[in-house]
């Protein structure tokens, strides 16, 4: 790709006069625009001739990094490879074309797979009921939180308006929970990176009468396992509180154990995630909400009609490609990649939380401090080597966290290839210090000033026809 031939905005190619484009005779007459509702100048669009616009539009693609492209160790992300059945599937004009307002006569086949999909997520979750109208995982955690509400205030117990979150949870967490007007008590994790009970056994018998929900991800998102489920969810029970499961990370869990036999009440699923379709840079998501037997008519209304569709289209074909036997080996998988990693590494990168993790783990930087190479250099040395960088800085426990999450779907010759170049890049930091610190040096764009980009971004192109 050469971005300096073919520049970075359209904009920049423009040329007065050059067409890209020839329109039609017109068939039907004059109509003229009233003159009040016309412009009174030219819009200022690009001048491009065809070739320079496919051309423009091709080397930007190129420069775009997906799971097609590359690997993906995004921790928290679970960007697993999306299988292009799925997008057959999905892509089928008789469910493509179909229309929220057709009438419902003559949708049968997509309301069938909406209750196939349905059934399929309580087999794998344990729970009775599920709603597909959130749009991603965090709208799916304000939903869930919605019922939680509803329900205590059918109860009549309109004080309970606290809701328990860990100090390692998602961000999104404590957002969904203030925005459904919910208060947040932070329980503290332990030394092994788990919920510390004695600290939820404190909040309980201070709190108890006014706690709504306890939220919890599992595993965690330092990929822990949190053993003590039984136990929080009989304290959270005891008192008189829901317990709330992020399924977020359902991934390791899939074929291996469910939200449901553990004690929670509720949940939701990030499909996009688990169940594989295409995400990042925003959607398209989905995040259907689970409850257990009685809790279903207290599910809100937070969107028209069904949520997103396609992506519920898609997680179906993957289900159905995988099967009961199959689906049943990606949590184990998944396990395996990501302790395979994490014991490659941990000679030269710090592990704060020792043990067998799940899906993902989480460093603490490298482990030789002395060269002053930052988490952020690594992620950025990694793109060099053509790898998309794993989430860094989050969770926010450790200064330098580096969250690594290689899913299911990676040979191991890929698996090998990440852990050759993460060794490498430790050897660099040694050497070639700089290299690193000043890295990416490969990419279309170096190292950009994050601050002055989250502070100052230029999001719009000055018009070089003022209007
Ligand atoms: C643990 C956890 N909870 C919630 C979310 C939010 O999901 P979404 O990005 O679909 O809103 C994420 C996203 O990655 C997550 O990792």
């Amino acid at each position: 790709m050469n971005n300096r031939l073919y520049g970075n905005l359209i904009f920049e190619l423009s040329k007065e006069g050059r067409r890209g484009y020839s329109l039609p005779k017109n068939r039907f007459g004059n109509y003229e625009i009233p003159t009040e509702m016309r412009r009174s100048n030219d819009a200022a669009l690009p001048e491009c001739d065809e070739p320079t616009v496919v051309r423009h539009y091709t080397n930007l693609s190129a420069n775009n990094f997906g799971v097609d492209n590359g690997f993906y160790p995004l921790g928290s992300c679970t960007m697993k490879y999306n299988p292009k059945i799925n997008e057959e599937m999905a892509a089928l004009p008789q469910f493509q074309n179909l229309h929220p307002d057709q009438p419902a006569a003559t949708t049968r086949g997509a309301q069938a797979i909406v209750e196939l999909l349905e059934r399929s997520l309580c087999a794998l979750t344990g729970l009775a009921h599920f709603t597909f109208k959130p749009y991603a995982g965090a709208h799916g955690e304000l939903t869930g939180l919605m019922v939680i509400d509803n329900y205590h205030r059918a109860q009549g117990n309109m004080q309970r308006k606290k809701v328990v979150v860990p100090d390692s949870a998602h961000g999104t967490n404590p957002a969904s929970a203030a925005v459904c007007g919910l208060e947040i008590i932070e329980v503290k994790s332990g030394a092994d990176g788990q919920v510390d009970l004695a600290d939820l056994q404190r909040i309980v018998s201070t709190e108890g009468a006014n706690i709504a929900a306890m939220m919890m991800t599992n595993p965690n998102t330092l990929g822990l396992f949190e053993t003590r489920i039984p136990e929080i969810a009989k304290l959270i029970h005891d008192c008189g509180a829901l317990m709330y499961y992020d399924g977020a990370n359902l991934n390791p869990m899939l074929g291996v154990c469910r939200p449901g036999d553990m004690g929670f009440d509720v949940m939701h699923i990030n499909l996009h995630k688990t169940f594989s379709t295409p995400h990042g840079g925003g959607g398209p998501g989905s995040g259907p909400v689970g409850v257990r037997e009685g809790l279903q008519q207290f599910f809100p209304v937070v969107s028209p009609y069904h949520g997103n569709f396609a992506v519920m289209m898609r997680a179906y074909a993957y289900i159905l490609t995988l099967g009961r036997e199959n689906v049943r080996k990606v949590g184990p998988l998944a396990t395996l990649n990501a302790n395979y990693i994490k014991e490659s590494l941990r000679d030269v990168y710090e592990l704060p939380i020792d043990g067998l993790c799940c899906h993902e783990f989480v460093f603490d930087g490298l482990k030789n401090k002395s060269t002053g190479v930052t988490t952020m250099d690594v992620a950025k040395r990694l793109l060099d080597y053509g790898y998309h960088a794993p989430t860094i800085y989050f969770p926010l426990l450790f200064h330098e966290s580096l969250m690594i999450e290689p899913t299911e779907n990676e040979s191991r010759e890929t698996i090998d290839g990440f852990i050759d170049v993460m060794r490498r890049i430790a050897e660099e930091a040694l050497t070639t210090p700089d290299e690193v610190k000043t890295a990416p040096h490969k990419t279309p764009i170096g190292r950009v000033d994050d601050v002055l980009a989250a502070k100052h971004p230029v999001v719009t192109f000055r018009q070089m026809k003022e209007e």
